[in-house]
């Protein structure tokens, strides 16, 4: 098991290995004995995905009663449309039945609706309590279980409630993957790529590698990128591991996103507006991300900040991770979309852009004829 430390106003650990899963008692344990012991329950939330189809939920609540623990569960609806202020308010109405107190823990098991949710209910619940999250998609494992966002939807919008809010520590159990469905697969993929883009060429290398190793290299759909991952299990750990890393360090420096964390965005702008004109669902978040990442890899070459060498070589990749068609959308209303993205600052647009491949830069001064042809480049190009 590898421990990877995370420096942030309330400094955690990330433990990531094989089988892992039942290790979570021990931890719990350790932390119940470095914090004065005395007697702890736990809550664990989870979906019906995880919950009831999965065995995840059975080997971690056998393993925590094994060592004496007092378990109780919730199994919530899987989907999105979890993270609400009905399924918050259900949960901590079923916290308060089972008597958990300030000193008790939350855990919070499976993809990252479950992670954001469990993580704001925690930092609610009686002012707060600690929470554990065990992440089990590969999008939870490298990106929402790590840096301390939390957060839930309202009828407005996404992620409109939240906080930051550290777990007491994040456990990833790779194994866990093994039953998550094919789009899945590419979605985490993406933020993998998004993290070597902005912050590591190295590891957005490891992955140009595992999946093209030729030019005419076939196009990598969800399928193909679970069975490539699954076979090379090594390559899977290193890409796991350096997205983390990545992601730490610019946690490390920014846990509030008042500056470089904002770079973490590379490929949301646009990702999100196209979400949003589909309809949620159409497309997955990290599909819409590769198609936001194009068209902005395009933008920062348009601008002048990316050589033409490094534009080729990353939209061919880009362009070979193989998405659903989306149906037709104008170029324009991506745009006017865009502007009303919540992250606006000073009443701008701020793009998060490549300077060259592992160094990401931010922009708030194109002119919209610019970004709408470099939209209309990709979606043509589909
Ligand atoms: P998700 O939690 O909805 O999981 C995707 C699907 O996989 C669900 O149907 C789930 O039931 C299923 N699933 C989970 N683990 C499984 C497993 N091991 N085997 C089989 N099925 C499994 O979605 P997600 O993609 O993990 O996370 C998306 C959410 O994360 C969004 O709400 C997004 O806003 C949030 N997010 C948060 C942050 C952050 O920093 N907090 C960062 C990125 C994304
Ligand atoms: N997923 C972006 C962030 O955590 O900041």
């Amino acid at each position: 098991m590898e421990t990877i430390q995370v420096k942030a106003e309330r400094p955690y650990e990330i433990h990531i290995g094989r089988g892992i899963l039942s290790s979570c008692a021990r931890l719990l344990l350790q932390h119940a004995r470095a914090e004065g012991g005395g007697e702890r329950k736990v809550f664990v939330v989870t979906d019906r995905n995880v919950g009831v189809r999965c065995p995840y939920l059975h080997t971690l609540i056998e393993t925590l009663e094994k060592e004496g623990l007092s378990v109780s569960q919730a199994v919530l609806r899987a989907g999105e449309r979890t993270k609400s202020f009905k399924s918050l308010s259900r949960l901590i109405g079923m916290m308060t039945k089972e008597g958990l107190g300030r000193d008790d823990i939350l855990i919070g098991l499976g993809g990252g609706v479950i992670g954001d949710l469990a993580g704001f209910a925690a930092s609610v619940y009686m002012r707060g309590l600690s929470h554990v999250l065990l992440p089990t998609t590969l999008l939870a494992q490298v990106d929402s279980s790590i840096g301390g966002k939390t957060g839930i939807n309202t009828r407005e919008g996404k992620n409109l409630v939240g906080s930051f809010r550290s777990p007491l520590f994040v456990l990833i159990d790779i194994d866990t993957l093994s039953t998550l469905e094919d789009r899945q697969w590419l979605c985490g993929l993406a933020e993998i790529v998004k993290c070597g883009l902005v912050g590591d060429r190295e590891l957005f290398e490891t992955a140009q590698t595992l999946f093209f190793d030729t030019r005419d290299a076939p196009p990598v759909g969800g399928r193909e990128c679970r069975l490539r991952l699954e076979k090379d299990q090594g390559a899977l750990y290193s890409l796991i591991s350096g997205a983390i890393r990545m992601k730490r360090s610019i946690v490390a420096r920014d846990e509030k996103e008042q500056g470089v964390r904002r770079l973490l965005n590379f490929g949301h702008t646009f990702g999100h507006a196209i979400e949003n004109l589909l309809g949620y669902g159409r497309l997955l978040h990290g599909e819409a991300v590769i198609l936001g990442m194009r068209m902005a890899t395009e933008l920062s070459a348009a601008l002048g900040l990316l050589p033409e060498k490094e534009r080729v070589r990353i939209a061919l990749f880009l362009a070979r991770l193989s998405i659903p068609r989306p149906g037709r959308i104008k170029a324009t209303r991506i745009f006017e979309q865009m502007q009303k993205d919540k992250k606006k600052k000073d009443g701008r647009v701020h793009y998060v852009l490549l300077a060259k491949t592992g160094e990401g830069t931010i922009r708030s001064d194109p002119d919209a004829r610019t970004v709408v042809s470099c939209i209309e480049k990709v979606l043509d190009a589909l």
